[in-house]
């Protein structure tokens, strides 16, 4: 089959390490008798740069009319460190996920038994550690209002969630734990906010609908403990935007480095797969960043972007080979890593392998 891919390589180590998801994506094409098209565009501070906005328009009508999208990374300390910047490579992504209606934030957290010795949790603690992070991604304080007062004084952000955007999100955590190991744990923060409290509300109404799914709620400041005390207990954590962003990158200490986990944010329309790190900036042009996280990206692209189950195995089954065989940059291999570019061969060799 004939599938449109748009392409946003982003900022920092984000060329590199998509351009190794690309070269995956061609390999299945090639064993599967797929033809995939790749249309590249801009976003972030790369787009900021050649036009002044970090999301073009050309780039979102481009996303709108594909079949998915396959984005790299955002960000670059010249912003981060300039609290007032007036435009921002962040407020990109942001858009970007608003305009296709991405309130579904996908992030399975995963424990490879070869990879033990790096996560510095002991491993009689993450063995079988294996939950997925639904996160709410259009919403929250994210999107909320937000400004100054008082002569600049008083800065605040509001939180807000509507019933049905919670409605909606739990859901995708419900039915995803029909098929996985039948726990909802809801993360919030019930014991104080207001927001956290409608949540509570709503997700118990609708746990009515699922009985077969074993339904809990954690506070967020507990949730963070338990995910490294013993996160066996988790199957999917169902949480707002903020909660699920800060909770995915300690999931990923689990796995034994951020260059390894996936997301996938879907919504009613075309899907956005994205590693869940950043774009570290003083990686980038080295070499050295892992792209496994952007390869199992492009996995779930192919899984919930574009409904090819097998095709999407095929890549997990090489990322795995990969690190079987210690085939792995810096961050998971000390003694002999190879580069980012090697780590692509790799694995799209694996996937043409009978
Ligand atoms: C993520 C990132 C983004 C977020 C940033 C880049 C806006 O940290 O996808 O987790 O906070 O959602
Ligand atoms: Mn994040």
């Amino acid at each position: 089959m004939n599938f449109n891919i748009a392409v946003l390589k982003g900022d920092g180590i984000g060329p590199e390490i998509v351009n190794e998801a690309i070269k995956s994506l061609n390999a299945i094409g090639k064993k599967f008798n797929h033809n995939f098209n790749f249309t590249e565009a801009l976003m972030g501070a790369c787009a900021i740069d050649a036009t002044g906005n970090p999301l073009p328009d050309e780039t979102l009508e481009l996303c709108k009319k594909s079949d998915a999208v396959l984005f790299g990374s955002i960000g670059h300390p010249k912003y981060d460190n300039d609290p007032n910047a007036k435009v921002r490579p962040e407020q990109g992504l942001l858009k970007l996920r608003k305009e296709l209606g991405l309130y579904a934030n996908i992030r399975p957290v995963a424990y490879y038994p070869a990879l033990a010795e790096f996560s510095p949790l002991k491993s009689e603690i993450i063995t079988g550690a294996d939950f997925v992070v639904v996160r709410e991604l259009t919403g929250g304080i994210y999107f909320g209002e937000k400004g100054r007062k008082n002569d600049n004084k008083t800065a605040y952000d509001i939180c807000e969630y509507t019933d049905y955007e919670i409605v909606r999100i739990a859901k995708v955590a419900f039915e995803l734990a029909q098929k996985r190991r039948k726990k909802v744990t809801l993360v919030d923060k019930a014991n104080v906010l207001e927001s956290s409290r409608l949540w509570r509300d709503v997700v118990k109404n609708l746990a009515g609908n699922y009985p077969d799914v074993e339904l809990d709620f954690l506070f967020v400041d507990n949730a963070a403990m338990q995910m490294i005390l013993r996160p066996t207990q988790f199957d999917v954590i169902l949480t707002e935007n903020m909660f699920g962003d800060i909770i995915s990158d300690e999931g990923s200490v689990i796995g034994g480095s951020i260059g390894l986990l996936p997301s996938a944010s879907t919504g009613d329309k075309v899907g956005l797969f994205e590693p869940i790190h950043g774009s570290y900036p003083q990686g980038a042009g080295k070499n050295i960043a892992n792209p496994m996280a952007t390869i199992l990206s492009a996995a779930m692209l192919l899984e919930s972007g574009l409904n090819l189950v097998d095709e999407a195995n095929t890549v997990r089954d090489a990322v795995a080979l990969a690190i079987e065989n210690n085939v792995a940059t810096e961050d998971l291999n000390k003694v002999n890593p190879v580069g980012t570019d090697a780590v692509g061969d790799y694995i799209a060799n694996a996937i043409l392998k009978p």
